[in-house]
C-alpha cells in the first residue's frame, strides 16, 4: 500500500554510481523541489569527508550518523532525496524515509555502476568501501548481492537505468510521481 499524500519526499535509494544524486539533482530543478542528499549532509554537519569518517570512526559510527540524519529528516516534506547506498541497511533508515517518501530503487547493472564510477574513485572522499580496490567490478558485485533484496523489498517502484540518460530517468520518475500524486499540479 503507497502512502501518497501531495507533499511526500521522492527518495531515491541504490547503489554508489547508479546516479542518484545526478538524477535528484535533475528532478529538483524540473520540479522546483529542494535537493537533499544525506551523504552531504553528513559532510556538512560533522565538518568531515565521508573517507574521513570511516578511516578514524569505523563504519558502524558512519551508519550512525546517517541514521541521524534521515531521523532529521523526519519533518521534511516536497523534497528529492538521495541516500547513501548503504542506507538499506538499518531498517529504521528505510522506516523513517517510507514516512514521508515515495522510494524509487535506481537499478543498474554492474557494467552500468563500473562505467560511472571509474574515472571518480581515483580521489574520491565518498566512497572509502570502493576506493583501494583493484577490482571494482568484483566488489561492486559482492555489495549488490548482499543488498539487491533490501533494494527490492524497500522500494515502492523500481526505476532500471541502463542506457538512459538522466533527464529520461528523472522524467519517467516524475512521470510516476504525477500518476500518483493527488493534486500534483508542476
Ligand atoms: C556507501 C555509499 C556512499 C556513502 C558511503 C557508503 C555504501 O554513497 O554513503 O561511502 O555503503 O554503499 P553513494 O551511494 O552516494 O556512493
Amino acid at each position: 500500500m503507497i502512502r501518497v499524500n501531495k507533499y511526500n519526499n521522492i527518495v531515491l535509494i541504490g547503489m554508489s554510481g547508479v546516479g542518484k544524486t545526478s538524477i535528484g539533482k535533475y528532478m529538483g530543478s524540473a520540479m522546483n523541489r529542494h535537493f537533499l542528499d544525506t551523504d552531504d549532509i553528513i559532510v556538512t554537519t560533522s565538518g568531515k569527508t565521508i573517507s574521513y569518517i570511516f578511516n578514524e570512526y569505523g563504519e558502524k559510527y558512519f551508519r550512525e550518523l546517517e541514521k541521524q540524519t534521515i531521523k532529521s529528516l523526519l519533518n521534511c516534506y516536497n523534497k528529492i532525496i538521495a541516500t547513501g547506498g548503504g542506507v538499506v541497511l538499518e531498517n529504521d533508515n528505510m522506516d523513517m524515509l517510507k514516512k514521508n517518501g515515495i522510494i524509487f530503487f535506481l537499478d543498474g547493472s554492474i557494467n552500468t555502476l563500473v562505467n560511472n564510477l571509474k574515472s571518480t574513485l581515483l580521489n574520491d572522499k565518498h566512497r572509502p568501501l570502493l576506493a583501494n580496490n583493484n577490482d571494482l567490478s568484483y566488489n561492486l558485485k559482492e555489495m549488490y548481492y548482499k543488498r539487491r533484496n533490501l533494494y527490492i523489498s524497500n522500494s515502492d517502484y523500481i526505476i532500471k537505468v541502463d542506457d538512459k540518460p538522466i533527464d529520461i530517468i528523472g522524467e519517467e520518475i516524475i512521470q510516476i510521481y504525477k500518476e500518483i500524486s493527488p493534486c500534483s499540479y508542476f
